[in-house]
C-alpha cells in the first residue's frame, strides 16, 4: 500500500521518517512518500493520486485550504475549520480530516496542561492556528488570537465567537497591548510560521512570562525556537513542536489503518531525523 504527503515545499519534511517508521514498527506493508506538488498542478496530483490507488495522504502548506474542492467528503470539524491534513481514500471516494486540533490537545494533555477553565493565547490565523483555535475553543474559558495580518485574526475570532459563545478577542502582532494579553493567559501557543527562521526574536520580553505558564511552540525545527528559550528563561512550562508533530501523525495513521499508532516508535523516527538534518546543514 502506498500513502504520500503533498506540499509545496516538501524536502525538510518530517513525516516520512514518522509515518515509515509507524509502518515498519506494526508490521504493515506500507510505504510513505514525499511529494512535491505546486499549487497549479493540484487538482491534476489529486486526481493522480485517485488513480494510482494511494490508500491516504497528508497534505502540508500551501494546499490545506485549496484541497477541499477537490474532496468527495470533508469531516465535519475539518469543514468548520475550512482546513484539511489528512485525506482517506476509499475506493476511489476521497475524504479530508484535520489532525492538527486533536494533535494539539494530546500534546498539551500529554504535557499535564488542563484546558479547563483557562485563558489561551494563540498566535497565528493560518491553517495550523484555525484547527488549534477550534480544538481548544471546546474547553478553554477564553482564546485571543493575536496575527501578523490583523484581518485574518479578526475573521477567525468572528467565526469561533459564532461557533463556541466564548469569549474570543483578537489583535495584531504589533500591538501596544500584547504585553497585558501575554500576562493574562494562562496558556501560550505559537501556532504560526513565527520562529522558522531560527533568528528572529519574537515581540516578547522575558519579564512578560512566569513559571505558572504553559508556552508551547508548534515549530519544530529547530526543537528549541527563541520562543521556547525565552519560556525556559522564565521558568515556565514549555511543550515543543516534535510533540505536536508525532500526536497529528498518529492521528493520521490511525485514521488509514485503524490501528493504534506506535507512538515511542514515531517519536524516536522524528527525533533522529532532525539530529540527521542538523548534522546535514551543520557539515
Ligand atoms: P499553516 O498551514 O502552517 O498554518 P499558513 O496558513 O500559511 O500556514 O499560516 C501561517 C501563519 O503564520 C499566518 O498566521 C502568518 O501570518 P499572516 O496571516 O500575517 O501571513 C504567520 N506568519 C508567517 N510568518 C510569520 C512571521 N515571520 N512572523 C509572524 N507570523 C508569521
Amino acid at each position: 500500500m502506498v500513502y504520500g504527503l503533498i506540499g509545496d515545499p516538501i524536502d525538510h519534511s518530517m513525516s516520512p521518517a514518522i509515518q515509515n517508521a509507524a509502518f515498519r514498527s506494526t508490521g504493515i506493508d506500507a510505504v510513505y512518500v514525499p511529494l512535491h506538488v505546486r499549487r497549479q498542478d493540484l487538482r491534476e496530483a489529486i486526481q493522480g493520486l485517485r488513480a494510482l490507488k494511494l490508500k491516504g495522504f497528508n497534505v502540508t502548506a500551501p494546499h490545506k485550504v485549496h484541497v477541499l474542492r477537490y474532496l468527495d467528503k470533508i469531516e465535519t470539524s475539518a469543514a468548520a475549520i475550512g482546513s484539511v491534513n489528512t485525506v482517506i481514500n476509499e475506493n476511489g471516494k476521497l475524504s479530508g480530516f484535520n489532525t492538527d486540533g486533536v494533535g494539539a490537545l494530546k500534546a498539551l494533555g500529554e504535557a499535564g496542561a488542563s484546558l479547563d477553565g483557562k485563558s489561551v493565547l494563540i498566535f497565528g490565523a493560518g491553517g495550523a492556528s484555525r484547527a488549534i483555535a477550534y480544538a481548544l475553543a471546546r474547553h478553554a474559558n477564553s482564546v485571543r488570537l493575536v496575527n501578523r495580518t490583523n484581518s485574518k485574526s479578526k475573521e477567525l475570532a468572528g467565526r469561533i465567537r459564532g461557533k463556541f459563545h466564548i469569549e474570543v478577542t483578537h489583535a495584531p502582532l504589533s500591538s501596544k497591548l500584547l504585553r497585558v494579553f501575554i500576562e493574562q493567559a494562562n496558556i501560550i501557543i505559537n501556532a504560526s510560521s513565527m520562529g522558522t527562521d531560527g533568528i528572529a526574536n519574537p515581540p516578547i520580553e522575558v519579564d512578560w512570562l512566569r513559571p505558572d505558564q504553559w508556552v508551547f511552540d508548534i515549530v519544530y525545527k529547530p526543537t528549541q525556537t527563541r520562543l521556547l528559550e525565552l519560556a525556559d528563561s522564565a521558568r515556565a512550562r514549555s511543550i515543543t513542536g516534535l510533540n505536536m508533530l508525532v500526536n497529528q501523525g498518529a492521528c493520521a495513521f490511525e485514521l488509514w489503518t485503524g490501528r493504534k499508532a506506535p507512538m515511542l516508535e514515531m517519536r524516536h523516527a522524528v527525533t533522529q531525523g532532525l539530529l540527521a538534518m542538523e548534522h546535514a546543514e551543520s557539515s
